[in-house]
């Protein structure tokens, strides 16, 4: 069994010790391999905002030869992944969210399925939960499995290290258990829509052989008539006929957004040209 943890802070500090606590108690538990990347220790430049991995592909990046490939590797590699950074300004440090920036293809074409994530933040007074309800959201947009938040106060008043060891071996026990049970989740209402919505878009409404996520959703076969989300799963008839009522719902919009070509709006758009006051 494989981790991951990705420390988004920009030093070792309080949330070192906490992660080498973890690791040392999920050893306790079971035997895993544990690595830990360091995103202050990576080449990792900032996004540019310039939209082609969007649109064109992640291999159009102009920074396609830093260290984000190596990153994307190391996460196929594994069986779990904990998201891992201190509050800062009520948010994750910029390392962190400039490596979610850089990686945000990923929203548009997910790719992490059957892995397991956990998110964790550890902070002074408050900001945590918001943060670790961030990497919720970021991992089940990317398409893990996320099964626990935890937050900590790493701050040294008496008796923190008991509660910080209770809640770091609960979650401990819930990671191992995702992690050795049936990694392919029923997804959520939430989840079933935003797979029915784009599939909607790309299968009617965009349909551009030169656009990324259109080729990509093409190429995993997510357009066939007969696919019901990523995976195959069973998905609840109350969650089927709600996705598809709100699918009928968007039909409109999508029509009138999309009566242009879409490879002259994307091409405009990503010209700055889309808004003409
Ligand atoms: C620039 C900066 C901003 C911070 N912002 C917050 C915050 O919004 N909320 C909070 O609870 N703690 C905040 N803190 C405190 C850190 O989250 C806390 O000290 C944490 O334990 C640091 O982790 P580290 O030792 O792993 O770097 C901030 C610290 C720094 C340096």
């Amino acid at each position: 069994m494989k981790i991951l943890t990705i420390m988004g802070g920009p030093r070792k500090g309080y949330g070192t010790i906490v992660m080498e606590k973890l690791e040392y108690e999920l050893k306790l538990l079971q035997e895993v391999e544990f690595e830990y990347l360091y995103l202050k220790d990576v080449n990792l430049e900032s996004c540019r905002g310039c939209l082609n991995c969007f649109f064109v592909g992640e291999e159009k990046c102009p920074f396609a030869k830093d260290d984000r490939n190596e990153i994307t590797d190391k996460i196929n590699e594994v069986d779990g992944v904990i998201f891992m950074a201190p509050a800062y300004a009520m948010h994750v440090p910029a390392l962190m969210k400039n490596f979610f920036d850089r990686l945000s293809y990923i929203f548009h074409r997910p790719c992490f399925f059957g892995k397991i994530a956990i998110g964790i933040c550890n902070q002074g007074i408050s900001g945590a939960k918001y943060i670790t309800s961030y990497f919720n959201l970021v991992a089940d947009s990317w398409g893990f499995n996320f099964v626990n938040r935890l937050e900590l106060l790493t701050v040294p008043y008496g008796g923190a290290e008991k509660k910080m060891t209770t809640k770091i071996q609960k979650t401990c026990k819930i990671f191992l258990k995702a992690l050795n049970g049936q990694r392919y989740q029923k997804p959520s209402l939430g989840g079933v829509l935003a797979f029915r919505i784009r599939k909607l878009l790309y299968a009617k409404y965009w349909i551009d052989e030169n656009n990324a996520d259109y080729k990509y959703w093409f190429e995993q076969g997510w357009l066939d008539d007969d696919k019901k989300y990523y995976y195959d799963v069973k998905i609840g008839v109350r969650k089927r006929i709600i996705a598809g009522l709100i699918c009928a719902l968007v039909k409109p919009k999508f029509k009138h957004l999309f009566a242009d070509d879409p490879e002259l709006v994307i091409k405009r758009y990503m010209k700055l040209e889309s808004l003409k006051f």
